[in-house]
Order: structure tokens, then C-alpha cells, then sequence
């Protein structure tokens, strides 16, 4: 209040009250009521005309350049703050005058009389009746207390996560969204071998991309920068060279304003799981192939039978786009479908003649006697229905159960034909190789009929295509 008083009685001194009219006194009460207001708040107050000079400031202005209201009026930031600075805030005030819009709550650091502030300012064009432009009006704020007390909070936080990623055992890395790498974790530098020096800043292709693998990356990268991944299974190679598997997590970071600023990574190491996982493949293939070597030693006629039907089966397969885990389905079933046959005596097996009706009627007991073989084992697939089912036909004319058109699964179909096909071209005990085109003829003439139309086609398309043909394979293989 004194300091006010003092004020108004500063400016009540200068001001013209030789009229004494009581309008002018009404409006001088209202000058000094307005003045006592801006004064009395702690913000800085100003107005400046349009040379950005000082008109009116308000006590906390003027106590903060540390001088009085009346040595302030008629100078410019040139006068106080350093040029850098003043320049800026003549910039900014041009650009609001101009512009007719107001600049709000820019925050700027200001050294002034060698101390460190943070002001928050806002400044908004001041106008006559006509809208004519007259200068600026200020309002600032000092936020240091505040700025320091959030940038030692953020600081705190900032260890806080930043000691969580260091001591994490999990493999971590922070991604920018152009790709490039912002930040990898000790784990991280352990398990690919690179050092974060190494690895930050780099965009991709990375140190540690097996080379020749791009085209699996990129599009994962992609995806994963669109919508995150979660648990994807890649291979990479660490700095000696040594291969590894990690599942892959990727998801964005999103800032305040609800966009994506960063990728955060993590990357399990699966190495030891894959191989083992790829040791169990290799066993089980080895039994698988042994299994189909066994039959196949009864009757050397139709040695390597099995493994032709195979690759024919997952040509056909490919042709008709079916996935990766159906493929290995096939090829497994494949391999042992005529697993039944073990229980059939060579004699019959190899008869250099026509079959008594007795001799067809055990030899159609196969897929039974391969079925009931393969039932215990579980590879993953239903294995045995497909054996059980893979001279079953279309038309209900196959055996053992006479099923029909979609009763009988895909994967029975395609080995169905393929059997066909190579048993066709391939030499039997009571007559020579009828040849690749009398097989083909078989399966185009009875499509629909015999066969599932759409394997036909995809077998017929492999063989047209000219990439494929049986291989020739010796009995040795098998022994
Ligand atoms: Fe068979």
C-alpha cells in the first residue's frame, strides 16, 4: 500500500489537474486503480510503443531491472539485457505487431546482472479505436524455482530409468523413428558383442544383421516402426560372427502430445532354445527318414518311393501357396506314408505279377497298419490321418473307409497324386516305367473324379513349369 501510495502519489504530482472537471477526475481515480492493480501483481507488466520503447511498466519490472518506473519510461531492452536477448524480444514484438497475434508463454533463459532465469512471456499487440497498432503489451514471468524444481525432478527420473536399462539383464535399445539408434543397454552390448559407440547413431542396415538377410529385416522394421511387434523370432550375428536368436519386442514411446517419439526394443535371447529346438528337427528327421528306409529295404523295387513322393508333394504344396508349417506337415506325412507296408511279406511286396484279390486286399491294409504305427508319436500334425487317408478318392472309390471329396483332408489328397504320379513313372517288378506323360494323362483324365481338381492342376503346373523331376535314387541311400 505505501509503495502504491507513493506511486500514485509520484504520478498524481505530474499529471494536469488544472481543469478540475469531474470526468477528469474520474478518469484520473481509474489510471491510478488500473496502475495499483499492475502493481500489486508479481509478474512484469509493460507496454511499449511500436520502437519497442517502455511506456508503463509495473513495480516488479522495475524491481527486477533495479531501477525506479520514472528511469525505465522512454528505453528500450537494449538498455538492460544483453543484445543477443533484446534483439529476440524486438523480433518477437515486430512479429506480434505485424502478425496482429500474440506470442504466449514462450519460455527463454535470460542472464541478467549474472544470474540465470527462466521467464515465461507473453506479449500481445496493443491497439487505438481505429485498430490502429500502437505497441505491445507484456506479461512475464519468472518460473526459474519452478524450471529447476521440474528439471531436478525430470534429472531424477531420468537416473532413475536410466539405472533400471543399465542393470537390466535384458538385452535394450531405444530406436529413433528415422531409424537410427539412440541408446543400447550393457546387455544389449554384451549379447550382439558391438560396443554403443559402435551400434549408436547407425541406421540400418546394423553391425549386427546377418549380411544377405535384409530383405527379412526391412520388412519387419517396417512393420514393427507402423504398429510394434511383439515376440518375433530373428536370427542375428554377433561381432565375431557367431550366429544368434532373439525374440524381438518393439514398441513406440509416445510423447506428450501423443506421437511417437521413440522405438524401445528388447531382445530375449533364445539361442539356446532354437538349437535345441533345431537338434530335436534333426533327430526327428533322422527317425523319420530312417523310418521310411526301413519299408522301403523290404521291397527294393520301390526304394526311394517315399522320398520322390515327397518332393513332388511339396511342389505341389508350394504351387498352391499353402504356409511354411503345412509344407513341413506334408513333407513329414509324406516320408512315412507307406510306413504300413513293413507289415506286408516282400513276396507280395515284389511280385513279378498280377495281385490275387487276397494279395490286393493286404496290400490295402497299409494305410491302417501306418496309422495305427504313427498314432502314438506326436509330431506336431495329425500325421497318421493323412497316411490313413492318402489312397482314399474323390468319387468315395478309394480305400480303406471310402471317403469322399471333402472328407478327405488336403495334405492325403496332394500325396495321393503325387503317388500316383511317380508309382506311374517308376519301373515295378511286373512291368516297366509307363512314363511321365501316361502319369500326367492319369491324373488330367480323371480330375474331379479321382483326384481333387485344384491338386491336379498345381501338379500339372509343376511339371510344366520344366524346374521339376524325380530324382534318380539309389537303393544305397536307403540301406
Ligand atoms: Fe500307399
Amino acid at each position: 500500500m505505501n509503495k502504491t501510495g507513493k506511486n500514485k502519489t509520484t504520478v498524481k504530482n505530474r499529471l494536469p489537474l488544472n481543469e478540475g472537471s469531474r470526468k477528469f477526475e474520474e478518469q484520473i481515480n481509474q489510471y491510478y486503480l488500473l496502475q495499483e492493480f499492475i502493481d500489486n501483481i508479481p509478474d512484469y507488466i509493460y507496454i511499449k510503443d511500436k520502437k519497442n520503447r517502455f511506456i508503463m511498466i509495473n513495480r516488479a519490472m522495475a524491481d527486477f531491472l533495479g531501477s525506479k518506473p520514472e528511469n525505465i519510461i522512454g528505453k528500450t531492452d537494449f538498455d538492460f539485457f544483453p543484445d543477443d536477448r533484446s534483439k529476440e524480444y524486438s523480433s518477437d514484438e515486430k512479429q506480434a505487431m505485424k502478425e496482429h497475434r500474440p506470442i504466449i508463454d514462450k519460455v527463454d533463459k535470460l542472464t541478467y546482472k549474472g544470474k540465470e532465469h527462466w521467464i515465461s512471456a507473453s506479449k500481445i499487440p496493443w491497439y487505438d479505436r481505429e485498430g490502429n497498432v500502437l505497441g505491445t503489451m507484456g506479461i512475464s514471468r519468472d518460473i526459474t524455482t519452478r524450471k529447476r524444481s521440474t528439471d531436478s525432478r525430470l534429472k531424477e527420473s531420468e537416473e532413475f530409468s536410466q539405472s533400471i536399462l543399465e542393470n537390466s539383464p535384458s538385452p535394450i535399445y531405444v530406436m529413433n523413428i528415422d531409424k537410427s539408434m539412440r541408446y543400447v543397454n550393457p546387455a544389449f552390448e554384451k549379447l550382439t558383442g558391438f560396443t554403443a559407440k559402435e551400434i549408436i547413431g547407425t541406421k540400418p542396415p546394423r553391425p549386427y544383421w546377418i549380411k544377405g538377410m535384409e530383405n527379412i529385416y526391412t520388412p519387419n522394421l517396417e512393420i514393427a516402426l507402423s504398429k510394434g511387434v511383439n515376440n518375433l523370432e530373428l536370427p542375428f550375428a554377433n561381432k565375431k560372427g557367431k550366429k544368434f536368436w532373439v525374440e524381438v519386442s518393439l514398441k513406440p514411446l509416445r510423447g506428450d502430445d501423443g506421437k511417437i517419439k521413440y522405438m524401445l526394443g528388447i531382445f530375449t535371447d533364445i539361442t539356446e532354445r532354437k538349437n535345441t529346438y533345431h537338434e530335436l528337427e534333426k533327430t526327428l528327421d533322422n527317425i523319420i527318414n530312417t523310418l521310411s528306409s526301413i519299408v522301403e529295404t523290404r521291397d527294393p523295387y520301390t526304394s526311394g518311393h517315399q522320398k520322390r513322393v515327397t518332393l513332388l508333394s511339396v511342389e505341389i504344396a508350394k504351387e498352391l501357396k499353402l504356409d511354411d508349417e503345412k509344407i513341413k506337415f506334408i513333407k513329414i506325412a509324406a516320408q512315412l506314408h507307406d510306413i504300413g507296408k513293413i507289415n506286408i511279406p516282400p513276396s507280395i511286396l515284389s511280385k513279378p505279377a498280377s495281385l490275387s484279390d487276397v494279395e490286393f486286399n493286404i496290400i490295402k491294409s497299409h494305410p491302417q497298419t501306418g496309422f495305427n504305427i504313427i498314432k502314438n508319436i506326436n509330431f506336431r500334425f495329425p500325421v497318421e490321418n493323412v497316411i490313413l487317408q492318402h489312397h482314399e478318392r474323390e468319387d468315395g472309390s478309394g480305400y480303406p473307409a471310402g471317403l469322399k471329396g471333402r472328407e478327405i483332408s488336403l495334405e492325403a489328397k496332394i500325396i495321393g497324386v503325387a503317388d500316383v504320379v511317380e508309382a506311374m513313372c517308376s519301373h515295378r517288378p511286373y512291368r516297366p516305367s509307363l512314363g511321365i506323360k501316361a502319369a500326367l494323362n492319369e491324373i488330367k483324365t480323371n480330375k474331379g473324379k479321382l483326384y481333387d481338381p485344384d491338386v491336379v492342376d498345381a501338379c500339372l503346373k509343376v511339371f510344366k513349369s520344366g524346374k521339376f523331376s524325380f530324382p534318380e535314387v539309389n537303393l544305397r541311400d536307403f540301406l
